[in-house]
């Protein structure tokens, strides 16, 4: 299954832009990194960052086409927000490779995160959050890196810190279900 999985991504990975790509392959170094620091399942971590973003290029359009044809359950606030569609997306073209749930729910919610994530799914978000460029590009996060071996809920806890205002500077409305898994964090 897994070995199916993987060569569907490297499909898909093929013909992303360069940046997209390369995006998807620091997260899941890091993913696999903390997956074997925190003795996880590095497999799963890896392909769920290399899965994460495969739709991540496609326009608002487009994303809404796919999720009213293939009747892909998403939140209002997605639909309202249709560039957190590629999450439920990606996960929809992969669900068919899976054998658990563990990379559906980190792919599906890896954006906003979400209260049920176990530490597969906390590692998928974080590694997202503070691959290498993130962080160049975001010198603030490296606030949520430093932490991020210390305490994987701890980090989470201090990247939406960081986000929510960040979002809320920028007038963006915050996911709710980001606010619920912070409030399940704190
Ligand atoms: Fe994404
Ligand atoms: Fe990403």
């Amino acid at each position: 299954m897994n070995n199916d999985l993987r060569i569907y991504l490297n499909k898909r990975i093929s013909v992303l832009p360069e940046w997209l790509a390369d995006h998807s392959y620091r997260t899941a170094k890091l993913a696999m990194k903390l997956a074997k620091y925190y003795k996880e399942d590095t497999q799963k971590c890896e392909l769920a960052a290399l899965s994460h973003d495969i739709v991540k290029h496609y326009d608002n359009k487009d994303l809404l086409e796919i999720v009213s044809k293939q009747n892909i359950d998403c939140l209002d606030f997605e639909i309202k927000n249709p560039n957190v569609l590629h999450g439920p997306v990606a996960s929809h073209y992969i669900q068919n490779y899976l054998d658990d749930t563990v990379i559906f729910e980190s792919v599906r919610w890896h954006t906003s995160g979400h209260y049920t994530f176990n530490n597969i799914s906390k590692i998928v978000f974080l590694s997202d959050k503070v691959e290498p460029y993130k962080v160049t590009n975001r010198p603030e996060l490296n606030q949520v890196k430093k932490l991020v071996l210390d305490d994987l809920d701890q980090s989470i806890i201090k990247y939406f810190d960081i986000q929510f205002d960040y979002l809320e500077t920028r007038k963006i409305q915050i996911h709710p279900e980001s606010i619920k898994f912070y409030e399940s964090l704190i």
